[in-house]
């Protein structure tokens, strides 16, 4: 167990390790080096992880365009961040990782097999996963008690929530660590006690998106009413395509397939939703959504 104790005292943080640069780990990496922290991105590319650093590079100008940091608030927390390629680069003397990558089980599983051979024994492996089990993620490294779910909302740098989920092995002292260090980086953090899928959120966030989708496919509605209706009905701040094409169709079909295979059929992707998966037209951070286009026969609600 090493110095286990002594990175539960959050003033001892100084590094912290974000794998994966996508949506939400550029976001996250943001976020953590805005309040003060040292951060190490990475990706498997240099592509991938250049891409992600000039997304915190236009969130950052974003918010001194609109007075919300100065410039050299802006310039400091860049300072704070640098990009590498590799898990042993970016793991090897992090206090805490938190892991971003896709939301596959088994690429993840992967990626922690890798990360438990540089692993500092005093560090904290948080996931951002969305839905996926903590305690089976946890089992994959050696140290399951030092594993906590810690999810972030799309985009990171404006959604104040915080999902901190414990799994059966993750103790006391590293639930607490997570939900204060969420806290430290201002954000709101809210207790999951039960690892389930979806957790809180996604359980009720990705059922609202697909049977939005299922409306479409239906022929039971228009997108704009079902976007008007959301806004404006259930007071949501998009509408669910909208929101789907931020969130990233891919991300939500990963969760849907998961619910489906965990908790049931209905939870099943809509046909029109993994359409747009298959045609790589997952969403804005692709560029622009292309109409959606029908095939024949689809497939019928629950079957896969
Ligand atoms: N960094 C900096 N600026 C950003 C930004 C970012 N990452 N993302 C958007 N902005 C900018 C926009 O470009 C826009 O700028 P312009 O006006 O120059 O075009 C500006 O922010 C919008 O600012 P507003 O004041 O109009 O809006 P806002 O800041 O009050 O709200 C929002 C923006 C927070 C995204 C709001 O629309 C919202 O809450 N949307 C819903 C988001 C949501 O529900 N996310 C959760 C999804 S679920 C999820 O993520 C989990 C999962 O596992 C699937």
């Amino acid at each position: 167990m090493g110095n286990y104790r002594q990175i539960m005292e959050m003033e001892r943080v100084t590094k912290v390790a974000v794998l994966g640069a996508g949506n939400m780990g550029h976001g996250i990496a943001e976020v953590v080096a805005i309040a003060g922290f040292t951060v190490v991105m990475r990706d498997i590319t240099e592509e991938l992880v250049q891409k992600g650093y000039e997304g915190i590079v236009w969130s950052l100008n974003k918010l001194v365009e609109k007075g919300q940091i100065s410039e050299k608030k802006s310039k400091e927390t860049l300072d704070r961040i640098t990009t590498v390629v590799t898990i042993e680069g970016a793991v090897s003397d992090a206090d805490i990782i938190i892991e971003a990558i896709p939301e596959r089980m088994e690429l993840k599983k992967e990626v922690y097999k890798e990360v438990e051979k540089y692993l500092p024994d005093r560090a904290v492996v948080l996931s951002n996963t969305s839905s996926l089990s903590i305690t089976e993620l946890s089992e994959v490294i050696g140290c399951p008690d030092r594993f906590c779910g810690l999810h972030f909302f799309n985009p990171p740098i404006k959604m104040p929530l915080i999902e901190v989920i414990s799994g059966d092995h993750t103790s006391k002292e590293t639930f607490e660590f997570a939900t204060q260090f969420a806290k430290k980086i201002g954000k709101f953090p809210v207790s999951v006690y039960k690892d389930s899928p979806g957790f809180i959120v996604n359980r009720i966030l990705t059922p609202l998106l697909n049977e939005a989708a299922w409306i479409v496919y239906e022929k039971r509605g228009k997108i704009q009413e079902i976007e008007s209706s959301a806004k404006y009905g259930l007071g949501l701040p998009m509408g669910a395509f909208e929101l789907s094409d931020q969130v990233g169709i891919d991300v939500a079909v990963h969760v849907l397939e998961y619910l489906r295979e965990r908790l049931g059929e209905e939870y099943g992707p809509c046909p029109l939703l993994v359409e747009k998966v298959d045609e790589g037209n997952v969403g804005r951070k692709v560029g622009k959504l292309r109409s959606p286009r029908r095939r024949g026969g689809g497939r019928s609600r629950g079957g896969s």
